[in-house]
C-alpha cells in the first residue's frame, strides 16, 4: 500500500513550487451527487506520472484514489483528463493508443501549464507481444530501448526478391540487413539502465499473476522460456502501428532492433506507442520542462508475437491465449511496489535524480539532441561562472 496521506501530503508539501495563479484548467472530483472545485494549487508538482495506453490498463484511478480529475486540452478525446490524487504526488494518464494518439497525448500533457515536471518520475506501464525466447504470457519486461522497427520501406510478400529474408529495409539502404542512411530521428530511444536497476530492485518479493488457462496454452510451446511461469526480466520494446505476427516478421524486426542498438539490444516485446511517448518527452527535455533520465519503461505481456512449433501463424496470431489477464494484473502487481519504493525513497535516492549509464547522454535519442542540450548547461553555467568572476574583479 501508499503511505498514509497525512505522510504523503507532507512530502508534497515539502515540495511544491510558489504558489502560482490559479490555472484555467477544469478540476473535478468524482462524487456520489457533485462535482466539487478543488483547492489545488498550480502547477502541480507529482512525483509520479503513471501512464496506460488504453483503458484495461488503468489499474490506478480507483485503486490510488487518482480521482481529481485535471482536464486539458490535447489530450485523447477518449481520456480528456489526468487524474491525481488528494496531494497531487500520484498522477495518471492513458494516451489512447498507437503511434498518433501517444504522441499527441504526451506532448499535450507535457505541455500543460497546470504541471511542473521537473523532478517527476514517469512510469510506462501497459501489455504487449512477447518473444517467446526472451519469456510467456504474463511476464513482465523492462527496456533499455524502444525500436521504431517498422518506419522504412515496405514492399508486398508477393513480390520480394527470391534472395531476400523480408519486404522491410530502412531507408536510404538497398535492400535488408544494411543499415539506414536517412535518419528521422525517432528510431531509437535509449532509457536509463541505472534506473532500471533500481526500480526492479524493489520487486524482487513479487509474486506474479498466471492463470490456469494461459499456463496450459504455454505448454504448446516446447521451448523455455515461453514453456515456463511468467517472470520479471530486461528486454526491448519495437514499437509499430502495424499489429504484427508471425515469426518471419518477428525475426526482420529483431534483426532491425539489433541493426539500431549496434547489437546492443534485444528484441522482446512489441508495442504500439512507446517511440511516440519517447519523442514528445525527448523535446520538452529540450525545452528543460521534464527529465528523460526519469522515465521507465515496464510491458507486460499478453499474448505471443509467434506460434509454437510449425504452427500456423495466423491460428496461432488469433487463438485465445490466456495471456491478457494476468498482463493487466501484473501492472499493478510489479508497478506498486517501485510507486512504494519511490515515495518511500524520495529524499535519499529520487529527488535528486539517478545518474544515467556512462554514455547515456550519447544514446537518449538519436539525435543526440540531450547532448547538445549537456553541452548548452555547460556553456551557460560557465557564462555564469565568468561573469561572476568579472562582477567580483570590479
Ligand atoms: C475522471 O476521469 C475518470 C477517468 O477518465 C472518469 O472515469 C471519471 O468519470 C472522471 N470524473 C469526473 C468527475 O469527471
Ligand atoms: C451528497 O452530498 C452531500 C453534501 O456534500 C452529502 O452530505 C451526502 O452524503 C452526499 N450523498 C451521497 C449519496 O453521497
Ligand atoms: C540479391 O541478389 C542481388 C542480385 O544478384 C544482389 O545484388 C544482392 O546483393 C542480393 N541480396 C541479398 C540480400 O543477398
Ligand atoms: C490472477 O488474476 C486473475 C484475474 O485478475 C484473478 O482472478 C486471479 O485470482 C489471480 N490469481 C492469482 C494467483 O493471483
Ligand atoms: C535476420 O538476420 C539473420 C542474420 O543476418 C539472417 O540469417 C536472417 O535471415 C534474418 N531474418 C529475417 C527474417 O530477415
Ligand atoms: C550506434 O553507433 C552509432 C555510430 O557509432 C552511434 O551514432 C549510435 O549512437 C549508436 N547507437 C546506439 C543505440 O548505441
Amino acid at each position: 500500500m501508499v503511505p498514509s496521506t497525512t505522510s504523503l501530503i507532507a512530502l508534497a508539501l515539502a515540495s511544491i513550487s510558489p504558489l502560482v495563479a490559479a490555472s484555467p484548467a477544469i478540476v473535478s472530483r468524482a462524487s456520489s451527487n457533485s462535482t466539487k472545485k478543488l483547492d489545488f494549487e498550480f502547477p502541480l508538482t507529482p512525483k509520479i506520472m503513471l501512464i496506460s495506453l488504453f483503458a484495461p490498463e488503468d489499474v490506478w484511478t480507483q485503486s490510488l484514489g487518482l480521482t481529481n480529475n485535471i482536464t486539458l486540452p490535447g489530450l485523447s478525446p477518449l481520456f480528456p483528463s489526468i487524474g491525481c490524487n488528494d496531494d497531487a504526488s500520484i498522477c495518471h494518464m492513458t494516451t489512447g493508443e498507437s503511434e498518433i494518439n501517444a504522441a499527441c497525448s504526451t506532448s499535450a500533457m507535457l505541455l500543460a501549464k497546470e504541471f511542473d515536471f521537473t523532478s517527476t518520475y514517469f512510469l510506462i506501464g501497459g501489455i504487449a507481444g512477447i518473444n517467446p525466447y526472451m519469456g510467456t504470457t504474463g511476464s513482465v519486461g523492462f527496456a533499455r530501448y524502444a525500436v521504431q522497427v517498422a518506419l522504412g520501406y515496405e514492399i508486398d510478400a508477393r513480390q520480394i526478391p527470391s534472395n531476400w529474408t523480408t519486404g522491410y529495409w530502412l531507408f536510404g539502404s538497398s535492400q535488408p540487413g544494411e543499415p539506414a542512411t536517412t535518419i528521422y530521428g525517432t528510431e531509437v530511444y535509449e532509457l536509463n539502465t541505472n534506473l532500471r536497476e533500481k526500480v526492479m530492485a524493489y520487486t524482487n518479493n513479487v509474486q506474479l499473476n498466471d492463470t490456469e488457462e494461459a499456463a496450459s496454452y504455454r505448454q504448446k510451446y516446447n521451448y523455455a522460456p515461453a514453456n515456463q511461469p511468467p517472470q520479471i526480466f530486461k528486454g526491448d520494446v519495437a514499437t509499430s502501428d502495424v499489429y504484427f505476427a508471425g515469426n518471419l516478421l518477428d525475426e526482420a524486426f529483431g534483426n532491425i532492433t539489433s541493426l539500431w542498438t549496434n547489437g546492443t539490444g534485444k528484441y522482446a516485446l512489441t508495442a504500439e506507442e512507446d517511440n511516440a511517448i519517447f519523442e514528445a518527452m525527448v523535446r520538452s527535455h529540450m525545452a528543460k520542462q521534464m527529465d528523460f533520465s526519469r522515465v521507465v519503461l515496464m510491458r507486460t505481456a499478453s499474448d505471443f508475437d509467434r506460434g509454437y512449433q510449425n504452427s500456423d501463424a495466423v491460428t496461432a496470431f488469433q487463438a485465445e491465449q490466456g495471456g491478457f489477464l494476468p498482463a493487466i494484473a501484473n501492472i499493478k502487481i510489479v508497478y506498486q511496489p517501485i510507486i512504494e519504493g519511490i515515495l518511500k525513497d524520495w529524499e535519499s535516492t529520487f529527488s535528486s535524480g539517478v545518474s544515467p549509464q556512462d554514455q547515456w547522454l550519447y544514446n537518449a535519442d538519436i539525435f543526440h539532441n540531450l547532448v547538445q542540450r549537456k553541452r548548452e548547461v555547460r556553456e551557460f553555467e560557465r557564462s555564469v561562472k565568468r561573469s561572476q568572476v568579472a562582477k567580483f574583479r570590479r
